[in-house]
């Protein structure tokens, strides 16, 4: 079977970059990424893209208007497709049955009803979303019991590629996976998605799976990932109170080969659209299949990351002798991760909100996050908007953050924040000043040297 029109719902982090990466290798084939959000759409169309990410606009800029299209006709892509890939969120539900833990698939079965509305003749059904297992199956029964001429194949095709790096990710991924049903028509899709993939990745890193282990897997892969930073995060308590040194404990087991270095950097937290949510709906997901231990297992994860955040706002207060009101404390970085402008789920959130309700004034400074997206966040949290105008002071470098303040806090591991001079920042600054890095990014020898007083986490 060959593809000739892909359509993607969802013109989000996961559904823009992996469609441009699509349309740009293979240009015989045309792409069509359709969203409901008109603003959004019009973003993708034109010179300042709506999401921030390295090496994106290479891709997208040159294939747009070619075999890349963003629109809001959905229901006329939907139509004409032969594959069409479903990338809308699924976020945490905040409402009724499972709230706070369950993922809202609403957009999901909204988009299944959409398609089950218009298409007409077979057509091959791509989850991207990240769902819990087993939603292929409530995907068939909405497709099928609602349309009337269609008819569909529902393959699972998880995503994996991580913000900040999605382009070198989609361009040469550890693995591509695929699930599908047994049967022959199954099979037969998941080689026709296969074949679109192998246009740029080897046969060898193509994963087929049945459809319950695809699903099962992308929750499973974002478990155990979130559960290497929390287990770390754990060990910089200790190095705290022991004068070890997290870096050096992680480098250490890290040479283990078993264990390996990545992803065991300590730090003020994981944030995220999708660690949290996916373990929480891991955690919803044992419960409801009658294994509470499995839950606490990874419910702990969970908590260990609220622990970081909090231990992190209170040792600023702390330090700055029990009290911050009325005290100007700079942010550096309110991204979730370099890299990005995304700040879903960032520990910079809640680390802000602490500072304010205690009185604080934080000047916040982030090379890519907008003022609005700072007042969405914390208003998302419960404060009211007239207290973050009078609380909040957004800067345009980390120089003016840091003047006259108190303290600074680094709670994105943005590169320039590397380059600061501190000589500098430190001149306009009151004495005593306190440095409390978030994420290991500031060089703690020179910091001293200058008179700072130094808070890294995990550092004795
Ligand atoms: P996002 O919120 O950035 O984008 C989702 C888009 O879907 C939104 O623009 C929304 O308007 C659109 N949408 C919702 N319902 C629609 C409908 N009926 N028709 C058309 N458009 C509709 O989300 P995201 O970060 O791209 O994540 C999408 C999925 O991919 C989630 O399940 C997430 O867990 C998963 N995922 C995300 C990442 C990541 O790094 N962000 C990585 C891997 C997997
Ligand atoms: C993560 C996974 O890495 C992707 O494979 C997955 O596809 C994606 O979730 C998803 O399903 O959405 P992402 O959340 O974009 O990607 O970014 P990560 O690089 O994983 O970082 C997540 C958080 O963990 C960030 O706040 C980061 O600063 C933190 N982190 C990461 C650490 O604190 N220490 C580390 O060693 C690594």
């Amino acid at each position: 079977m060959k593809i000739s029109k892909i359509c993607c719902i969802g013109a989000g982090y996961v559904g823009g970059p992996t469609m441009a990466m699509i349309a740009s290798k293979c240009p015989d084939i045309q792409v069509r990424v359709v969203d409901i959000n008109a603003e959004r759409i019009a973003a993708w169309n034109s010179e300042e893209l709506p999401i921030f990410e390295p090496g994106l606009d290479e891709i997208v800029k040159p294939a747009r208007g070619k075999n890349l299209f963003f629109s809001t006709e959905v229901h006329e892509a939907i139509e004409t497709a032969d594959v069409i890939f479903v990338s809308v969120g699924t976020p945490t539900k905040t409402y009724g049955m499972g709230a706070g833990k369950a993922a809202d698939l609403c957009y999901i079965e909204g988009a299944a009803r959409m398609i089950a509305e218009v298409a007409k003749g077979p057509k091959i059904i791509v989850e991207k979303s990240t769902i819990p297992v087993r939603t292929a199956a409530a995907m068939k029964t909405i497709l099928e019991a609602n349309s009337k001429e269609g008819t569909f194949q529902v393959l699972s095709n998880p995503e994996f590629l991580a913000e900040g790096t999605a382009v070198d990710d989609l361009s040469d991924p550890d693995r591509i996976l695929i699930g599908g049903d047994p049967t022959e028509a199954g099979q037969e899709a998941v080689e026709a998605l296969a074949s679109v993939y192998g246009r740029w990745i080897p046969n060898e890193r193509i994963i087929r799976t049945n459809l319950w282990s695809s699903e099962l897997s992308k929750l499973v892969a974002n478990a155990f990932l979130a559960q290497r930073i929390s287990s770390i995060n754990s060990i910089s308590a200790l190095c705290e109170k022991t004068e070890a040194d997290v870096d050096e404990v992680a480098n250490a087991i890290g040479m283990d080969s078993r264990i390996g270095p990545k992803f065991l950097k300590a730090s003020v937290g994981f944030g995220g659209s999708c660690f949290q949510k996916d373990l929480l709906n891991l955690v919803y997901l044992s419960g409801h299949f009658g294994l509470p231990k499995v839950a606490d297992y990874w419910q702990a994860v969970i908590d260990m990351n609220e622990w970081q955040k909090e231990r992190f706002s209170t040792k600023i207060v702390q330090t700055l002798f029990n009290t911050v009101r009325g005290k100007r404390i700079g942010i550096w970085g309110f991204a979730f991760k370099k890299d990005t402008n995304d700040t879903r789920e960032s520990a910079a959130i809640y680390i802000c909100r602490d500072l304010i309700m205690e009185g604080a004034n934080v000047a916040i400074y982030d090379p890519k996050v907008s003022k609005e997206q700072v007042f969405i966040d914390l208003e998302y949290l419960g404060l009211e908007r007239a207290q973050l105008e009078k609380q909040i002071i957004m800067c345009s470098s980390c120089e003016e953050s840091a003047k006259n303040a108190h303290g600074v806090a680094v709670l994105t591991e943005w590169d320039e924040f590397r380059e600061v001079n501190f000589q500098k920042v430190y001149d306009g600054m009151f004495k005593p000043s306190f440095l409390f890095d978030g994420r290991n990014v500031i060089d703690a020898v020179a910091v001293r040297e200058i008179g700072f007083d130094f808070y890294a986490i995990g550092k004795g």
